[in-house]
């Protein structure tokens, strides 16, 4: 892809592996300079490095996104360094693995608050920094193809992905007129820690009998033919924070290979 986020102040969170790192390096390929923003900070400085040793731009960021002070310092600074905020990258997240009847309240407050309320306050906060500027702006969620289906056991994690797309929804209609445009992503079953957490979960629960089984079964019925990667998302992710998408907001983007189509 050619180079279209020239010179664009990105903040991606939960950037320090897996998805978040993946897009974060595609972004900073394509021009952007990019904060790596993790609650890891040794995760978040690693793949700052990594994508600066590469040429890139990116600084790495410490953050928590369930705690707003600490949310709105990561996009004053993260404006301190790039002059302006152009695209915010709601991507941490955290998942667990609990049959139906297990979930507890703790379960639910503990993935909600990060997968939920977490993407609301880097949403507002970015919105706010966005309409302070004047000159529009993208926010792009990470959400799931569990914010599309309840998957048991992973119901509560399904329920805070449907939050995500509704948050997306709600946020593109309150401010279209800003200029500011929402949209989400959902990827499939990604090769990641996380996949790896899941899949320990699915044998721990007794739900299969072997490692990566749950992830092999899960993957093994994309259409595309294989397990998704980190960086199968950074096209996507490039394209949702370059003016390719300027006429496009509340969206949700399924990035699966075709697991689950809409
Ligand atoms: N892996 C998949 O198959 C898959 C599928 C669909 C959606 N997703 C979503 O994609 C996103 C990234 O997933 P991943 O697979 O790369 O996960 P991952 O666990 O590999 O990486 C998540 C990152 O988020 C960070 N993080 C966790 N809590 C945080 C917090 N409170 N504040 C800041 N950072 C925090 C972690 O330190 C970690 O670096 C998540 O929102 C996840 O729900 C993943």
């Amino acid at each position: 892809m050619e180079a279209t986020l020239e010179g664009q102040g990105v903040i991606v969170t939960g950037a320090g592996r897996g998805i978040g790192a993946a897009m974060a390096k595609g972004l900073a390929k394509n021009g952007a300079q990019v904060m790596i923003a993790d609650i890891n900070s040794d995760l978040a400085k690693e793949a700052a490095d990594e994508i600066k040793s590469g040429g890139g731009t990116a600084t790495a960021y410490t953050v928590d996104v369930r705690d707003r002070a600490n949310v709105k310092d990561m996009i004053e600074t993260a404006c301190a360094h790039f002059g302006k905020l152009d695209t915010m990258f709601s991507n941490a997240g955290i998942a667990q693995v609990r049959p139906f009847l297990s979930i507890t309240e703790k379960d639910w407050q503990d993935v909600m608050d990060v997968n939920a309320k977490g993407v609301l306050i880097c949403m507002q906060e970015a919105a706010q920094k966005m309409i302070e500027q004047g000159i529009g702006g993208s926010i792009v969620n990470t959400a799931s193809i569990a914010g599309k289906q309840g998957y048991e056991p992973l119901a509560h994690y399904s329920a805070s992905k449907f939050a995500v797309v509704a948050l997306t929804q709600a946020a593109a209609r309150a401010f279209g007129d800003q200029k500011i445009r929402v949209n989400a992503i959902c990827p499939g079953v990604v090769a990641t820690d996380m996949w790896k957490l899941i899949d320990e979960g699915f044998k721990d629960s007794g739900l299969t009998e072997k490692e990566n089984q749950a992830f092999d079964e899960f993957a093994g019925i994309a259409v595309l033919g294989r397990a998704s990667e980190p960086d199968d998302m950074a096209g996507v992710a490039t394209f949702l924070s370059s003016s390719g998408s300027e006429f496009m907001t509340g969206q949700t983007v399924i990035v699966d290979g075709g697991l689950v189509f809409e």
